[in-house]
């Protein structure tokens, strides 16, 4: 057996980190810092744009040489060259996980299934440009012969979550003549409110879904057929002016009734929480135009380079994953605090929640096993400042460590007054405070009441990656992008669990199915669940028609 093949807990990093872990578990940051000054230039790394400060890590030399020893005995250098080769590493579904080929430059060559799928994959990008141009000029027109002025993009997950978190990322380079709006809830509110105050005539619809055959989108997409009828007079020819597809699945995108001519494919080697750079990205490009897209391509593409060819200890998303793997296995920590001090990031954590929460949730192994260690903390966040005045009091002083990802930029695109400097001060500031936090002594010297000592005093102890980039730009996006991306790869390799499956989902997908004509049927339905539902069923029924 190698020591690859070896279970994780077997594995000589593991055991060593075991006993090292509760060497260092009462270290506080002050001390490591004062015995270790130069860790503040030592503990970066930079890549593509971006600059990583992890300095504020409860981590030593040895804590780091036995994390990179880890990823060395997973194999994370084998699965890496694997990924990118296009072996089939998604075996659970038996396919290739080649989000990075959609970043490919044109000439360079990625071959699945004996077929070089890089050409393909930017015939598609040059169909949508074309499309997008024609949508920005003006030269496409609706059915009434007006303008298209509003683009509503209709999906679910990773066919909207990346959609919109890049739309709201690079609104500030974004078309302001076009209103682009996102409907993913099956929740009719949301189409409702999306739609109210737009012309049918002035609305290009772009259905997104990889398998199109999500019961929200297709719900939501026949709603929007019909709204769109409604409004263009009912003539069926009107559908081929205001929808496209963007799907793997031409099938089903011609029985829905869209012409494959306005469809814009991508392929089963694509996760859907992995497909906002595909042609899912069409509102992106429509927004910022095609230059503006493959600006941010080529920010992926930088950092799927760097994740692929620098060594471990320099390798952010490998350092990265490597921290949350220390805290997550190590000391019982259960989230990861995303924060971005940018407003335009603002859908960015919740953007990270799928990609992160729906790859590593598992807690079956590659070899069917279950695992005897945690798998992936749970992601959250909100934009600085305003979490700041809502829940980071929990992450001074509340009982639970909860590691912090702050990501901020050095020029603001909007410089108004002094905001920027503010901004960015509060930055530092909160890594600061959580790092070293305020001793009861300092607390004392200030002459506060000794009963009131112990609720004024800051622990510290918190640790916090820094990010820092000059500014957002589409390209330092899709850097960022990248960096998660390959951070969550090499958690998943690590923890020995398939990424790129989400057979979790499924089971209330079946539910709902069944549940479904119980609770639109006319006569009392005979039920079968367990008692909760049953009854809940009844209550629903029974008070729906009021
Ligand atoms: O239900 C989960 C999921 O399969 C996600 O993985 C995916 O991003 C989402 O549904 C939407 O799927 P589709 O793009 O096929 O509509």
């Amino acid at each position: 057996m190698t020591t690859a093949q070896k279970s994780l807990t077997d594995r000589a990093a593991w055991k060593a980190l075991e006993t090292h872990s509760k060497a260092i578990r009462n270290l506080h940051l002050r001390q490591i810092f004062v015995d270790d000054p130069g860790r503040d230039e030592r503990l970066t790394a930079e890549a593509s744009g971006l600059f990583l400060d992890y300095s504020k890590n409860r981590v030593t030399n040895e804590t780091l040489s036995l994390l990179l020893k880890l990823a060395e005995e997973s194999g994370l250098r084998e699965r890496i060259d694997a990924m990118f080769r296009g072996d089939k590493i998604n075996i659970t579904e038996n396919r290739a996980v080649l989000h990075v080929a959609l970043r490919t430059p044109k000439g360079k060559s990625i071959v699945v299934d004996g077929k070089d799928v890089v050409p393909d994959v930017h015939e598609v990008l040059d169909r949508m440009a074309e499309f997008s141009n024609k949508i920005r000029s003006g030269a496409w027109t609706g059915h009434t012969g007006k303008r298209i002025r509003n683009i509503v993009n209709i999906g679910i997950g990773g066919s909207d979550l990346g959609p919109v978190m890049a739309y709201e990322a690079l609104r500030h380079y974004s078309d302001r003549n076009l209103t682009f709006r996102f409907v993913s809830n099956v929740d009719g509110t949301d189409f409702a409110e999306a739609t109210r105050d737009l012309d049918p005539a002035e609305t290009l619809f772009i259905v997104s879904s990889k398998t199109f055959t999500t019961l929200e989108t297709m719900t939501n997409a026949q709603t929007a057929r019909a709204w769109s009828l409604k409004g263009l007079g009912g003539d069926e020819k009107a559908v081929a002016r205001h929808f496209v597809a963007v799907s793997t699945n031409a099938k089903e995108v011609t029985k829905f009734g869209i012409d494959t001519a306005n469809m814009f494919g991508f392929w089963d080697w694509v996760g859907g929480r992995y497909s906002m750079d595909s042609a899912i990205g069409l509102s992106t490009m429509i927004a910022v135009g095609p230059e503006g897209f493959r600006a941010m391509l080529d920010g992926f593409h930088q950092m799927d380079e760097h994740f692929r060819a620098t060594p471990f200890e320099r390798n952010l998303p490998v350092l990265m994953a490597l921290l949350t793997i220390w805290y997550t296995d190590f000391f019982g920590s259960e989230t990861v605090a995303i924060l971005p001090y940018d407003q335009y990031l603002k859908r960015f954590p919740a953007y990270l929640q799928q990609l992160t929460m729906e790859s590593n949730g598992k807690s079956i192994r590659l070899d069917g096993q279950r695992v005897n260690y945690d798998t992936s903390p749970v992601y959250w966040g909100e934009p600085g400042t305003n979490g700041q005045h809502s829940f980071y009091q929990l992450i001074h002083q509340g009982t639970r460590l909860i590691p912090c990802d702050l990501i901020g930029f050095c020029q603001s695109l909007n410089p108004l007054g002094d905001h920027h400097d503010y901004l960015m001060s509060n930055v530092f500031a909160q890594a600061e405070a959580l790092a070293f936090g305020k001793t009861a002594e300092q607390v004392k010297a200030e002459g506060t009441a000794d009963w009131l000592v112990p609720h004024r005093t800051f622990e510290g102890n918190r640790p916090s990656n820094t990010i820092l980039a000059d500014r957002l730009t589409p390209q330092v996006l899709g850097t960022l992008i990248a960096l998660y991306e390959h951070n969550v790869f090499t958690q998943g390799v690590i923890w020995g669990i398939d990424s790129f499956d989400q057979w979790g989902v499924e089971l209330g997908k079946v539910l709902a199915q069944r549940i479904i004509p119980e609770l639109k049927a006319s006569g009392e339905p005979e039920l079968h669940h367990d008692g909760s539902t049953n009854a809940l069923i009844r209550r629903y029924r029974q008070h729906k028609a009021k």
